[in-house]
């Protein structure tokens, strides 16, 4: 295997295109970055996100959500293999068990888009709209079984001007997004 000299060593999975997993990527090639991404994991095989980490040599694996319990233990089994010490979802659309958390037992982190504990689950940035929102923004907490629900890790707001529509909104949202989720790597890698 690899020698990686002490860095810790990240798994993300992702459901689809992997913009956050470019950004942790990227940030964990800076020089004397604390850890590496040596894992990519997505539940859609076509995932544009698996290409990119194939590209860049990472070992990648599309498996199918058969069921959640396939799906789980498939994953344990590469964790397991590659020694993993923290899991990031970044974009991953699926709900890992509580099971599945007890027994990597190390921190999964999660990604989302809304300021939680405001809008957990799907359509963050609709309801933000909807309700006249002053602020929208990014949340990277701890993944507990409960949707959404872990401590929260840190979070950044981005001001919705009157002018905003739901994309611009999503891409001010992505840019804080790529911004803080390797903060919050380094946050958590660095309290181990
Ligand atoms: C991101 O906006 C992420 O916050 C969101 O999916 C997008 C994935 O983009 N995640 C969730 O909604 C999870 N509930 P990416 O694949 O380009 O990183």
């Amino acid at each position: 295997m690899e020698k990686l000299t002490g860095k810790k060593k990240v798994a993300v999975f992702i459901s689809g295109r992997g913009s956050n997993l470019k950004s942790i990527v990227k940030y964990s090639k800076k020089k004397n970055s604390i850890f590496k991404v040596i894992l990519v994991i997505s539940n859609n095989p076509d995932a544009y996100g698996l290409k990119y980490a194939a590209k860049l040599k990472i070992k990648n694996y599309g498996v199918k959500f058969k069921s959640r319990t396939n799906f789980e233990n498939r994953s344990l089994q590469f964790l397991e293999k590659y020694e993993i010490d923290m899991i990031c979802l970044a974009g991953f659309m699926k709900i890992l068990s509580e099971k599945f958390i007890k027994k990597f037992a190390k921190p999964i982190l999660n990604i989302h888009p809304s300021l939680l504990p405001k809008y957990k689950g799907l359509n963050t940035h609709e309801r933000a709209l909807k309700n006249k929102d002053k602020f929208a923004g990014a949340t990277i907490h701890h993944v507990t079984q409960k949707l959404d629900s872990g401590k929260i890790i840190l979070q950044k707001k981005v001001k919705i001007l009157k002018s905003d529509g739901v994309i611009d909104l999503r891409k001010k949202v992505l840019k804080i997004e790529h911004e803080i989720y390797p903060k919050a790597i380094i946050k958590i890698l660095s309290s181990l």
